[in-house]
């Protein structure tokens, strides 16, 4: 619909230097994203018809982080000339020519401002006459921001930004949170007159506003009771407070779906994940990624899940697990290590101790106590013995294990891959399997053990041991 299409624009050209870092400010992460990447999700929330992001500093980095998870936007290259005026400029320039509707602006080092206050904040300009409408907040401590200055009837007249402000505008409270919305025309307009006579010698975005109310056009501003939409991240401080406000409304939201989190402070969850009904969660445990968690599962104390899939019902304690999948009913842990891969069936069981990678391992089947089991096929019904280990590499090659279904191994069996047990087979104690085992044989490496009487006193004679034989043998 004509005059009513939108275009989203990005700023997130900034070098960032407050962060003190290596890594592109708008890069940096919180719940599982970058920055920016926030914002960029919210843009696509709001379905705009086009989405730029302006880059300059590391902008390859910046691009080949984003490009992927973000197809239709458009990386835009900001020139020499710096500030947000310039930035705003190249972005207006690249879109069609034949765009009117509206564009809203966006930091990308504002990941806060989430998609229904924008959709207000658009409403809200939509529904006035004006050519402009900031978003403003009032706030305690204004240090930083662009001071909104008012006229004698309450209007917005200008932005003064802080290095430019007197005494006077510095003590406003009411800032510029730094997103807006223009009718494109405005910045059509305005943009090619705006200057770089200022105390950082940029194009400022904040001197339209004043430009149009000079012409005689109204200003309009909105403004955000909840100011945590507004908050940027400038440095590592305000990142990790940005960060721990965006995971209290990721957990308050899954609480008001039904799960159960113990102890909000210490549960971190990212924004991608996923969580069912009856969920529980208990302290410091962190879902990340793509975590997705079916009704009924107990997950934590002390628990990290990266990209998993875990099933109805099941446990997961003191544990840490990265793109693997927990069956429903299963158990996991405690201190138990989940490699890449490793699928675990329902009604399955990793115990105390355990490490997995690239594992199979079928319904019922039991890893209880101190294994490894890497690349490897485990079936159903299965109970591999205290300290089973899987000896799948051979300085060249990783060779894979295949145990079918019912077998039991002996405590300390080593399974030297390739290699495969029959069904229903066992191993005694201490088996070390290097040769395919039959359905229904019994493996077992003996050895002939021989007992060396009088050894300990003979060869380690003074010795506590020595001591406590001779007095055995005396007290026989
Ligand atoms: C800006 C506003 C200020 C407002 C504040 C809100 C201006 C002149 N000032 O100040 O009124 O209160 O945001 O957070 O706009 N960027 C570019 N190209 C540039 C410069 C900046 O893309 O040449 C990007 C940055 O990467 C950042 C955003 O624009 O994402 C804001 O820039 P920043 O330097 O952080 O502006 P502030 O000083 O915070
Ligand atoms: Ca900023």
């Amino acid at each position: 619909m004509t005059g009513n299409t939108l275009a989203i624009i990005i700023l997130a050209a900034g070098q960032g230097t407050r962060m003190r870092s290596r890594l592109p400010k708008v890069l940096h992460e919180i719940g599982g994203r970058p920055l920016v990447g926030h914002v960029l999700t919210t843009a696509q929330r709001l379905g705009a018809d086009h989405v730029e992001v302006v880059v300059r500093h590391e902008r390859d980095q910046v691009v080949s982080a984003l490009a992927h998870d973000y197809p239709d936007a458009v990386f835009i290259d900001q020139d020499e000339i710096p500030g947000t005026g310039r930035a705003v400029q190249v972005a207006v320039d690249a879109l069609p020519d034949e765009f009117d509707g509206d564009v809203l602006v966006l930091s990308g080092d504002c990941p806060l401002a989430d998609a229904d206050t924008l959709r207000a904040f658009l409403e809200a300009h939509r529904a006035g006459q004006a050519g402009a409408t900031l978003m403003t907040a009032v706030v305690d401590d204004p240090t930083g921001y662009g001071r909104v200055i008012r006229d004698e009837s309450g209007g917005v007249d200008r932005i003064v930004e802080q290095k430019d402000a007197s005494a006077d505008e510095a003590a406003v409270r009411e800032i510029n949170a730094g997103m807006y919305v223009f009718r494109v025309g405005v910045l059509r307009e305005y943009l090619p007159t705006v200057g770089v006579d200022n105390a950082q010698s940029e194009m400022y975005l904040t001197d339209v506003p004043g430009m149009l109310r000079r012409d005689g056009s109204p200003v309009a501003a909105s403004v955000v009771t909840d100011v945590t939409v507004t908050y940027g991240v400038n440095d590592r401080a305000q990142l990790a407070e940005v960060g721990r406000l965006l995971n209290q409304r990721i957990v308050r939201r899954w609480q008001l779906e039904g799960v159960t989190v113990i102890d909000p402070a210490t549960t971190w969850i990212d924004d991608d994940a996923t969580l069912a009904p009856d969920v529980t969660i208990l302290p410091n445990t962190h879902i990340l990624r793509a975590t997705k968690i079916a009704e009924g599962a107990i997950i934590g104390p002390d628990t990290t899940l990266v990209d998993c899939e875990v099933g109805e019902d099941a446990i997961v304690r003191r544990s840490d697990a990265t793109l693997a999948v927990i069956g429903a009913e299963a158990t996991v842990g405690p201190f138990s290590f989940l490699r890449p891969n490793t699928v675990l069936g329902a009604r399955g069981k990793i115990g105390a101790y355990v490490e997995t990678k690239n594992a199979e391992i079928g319904e019922g089947s039991k890893v209880p106590h101190l294994s490894y089991v890497g690349d490897a096929t485990i079936g159903r019904g299965v109970n591999l013995g205290a300290s089973t280990i899987t000896a799948n590499y051979d300085d060249v090659h990783k060779h894979r294990t295949v145990v079918e279904d019912e077998v039991h191994t002996g405590s300390h069996t080593t399974l030297v891959a390739p290699v495969r047990l029959g069904a229903g087979a066992k191993t005694g104690a201490g088996a070390v399997v290097r040769k395919d085992v039959p359905a229904g044989s019994l493996s077992m490496s003996i050895a002939p053990q021989r007992n060396i009487e009088g050894w300990v006193e003979k060869n380690r004679a003074g010795t506590g041991a020595a001591d406590a034989a001779a007095r055995s043998r005396v007290a026989e």
